[in-house]
């Protein structure tokens, strides 16, 4: 089993999409360990973003990150980082096919609703669980319905 960071971007909090979110990602059997509701500061994004300090898009990332609250979760579940991506869809949502989040919520590039961590890099699910949440915010837990999720 494996913890995967996620969060909701501000577009997607402006747009009342949080609960909808949360929903597929209970559905389909992962478990939320942490969440809160935040608003992103300068340093954070940076920190964040820092792999793509010097793109021509940076900026811009910055400045939309840290445009309004965003609600930040940590969710485990076998191969949680892989498939939370695959929910998600492309980062293009024009891209991204319909039952994706990014391709039924999304239609632009730089307003794409979530971020999860990238399962292509590897250790980002755990580095941005540390840099978002204090070891005490995790909560362990067990869902009822793990003997029916898992063989
Ligand atoms: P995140 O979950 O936000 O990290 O998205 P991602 O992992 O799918 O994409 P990536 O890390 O490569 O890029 C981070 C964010 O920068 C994306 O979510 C986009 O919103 C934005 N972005 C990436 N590439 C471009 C680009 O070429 N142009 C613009 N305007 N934005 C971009
Ligand atoms: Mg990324």
């Amino acid at each position: 089993t494996e913890r995967t960071f996620v969060m909701v971007k501000p577009d997607g909090v402006q747009r009342g999409l949080i609960g909808e979110i949360v929903s597929r990602f209970e559905e389909r059997g992962l478990k939320m360990v942490a969440g809160k509701f935040m608003q992103i500061d300068e340093d954070l994004a940076h920190e964040h973003y820092g792999e793509h300090e010097g793109k021509p898009f940076f900026e811009g990332l910055v400045d939309f990150i840290t445009s309004g609250p965003v609600f930040a979760m940590v969710w485990e579940g076998q191969d949680a980082t892989r498939q939370v991506r695959k929910m998600m869809g492309q980062t293009d949502p024009a891209e991204s096919a319909p039952g994706t989040i990014r391709g039924d919520f999304g239609l632009d590039l730089g307003r794409n609703v979530i971020h999860g961590s990238d399962h292509e890099d590897e250790g980002a699910n755990e580095r941005e669980i540390d840099l978002f949440f204090d070891e005490e915010e995790l909560v362990d837990y067990e869902r009822i319905d793990e003997t029916w999720l898992y063989e």
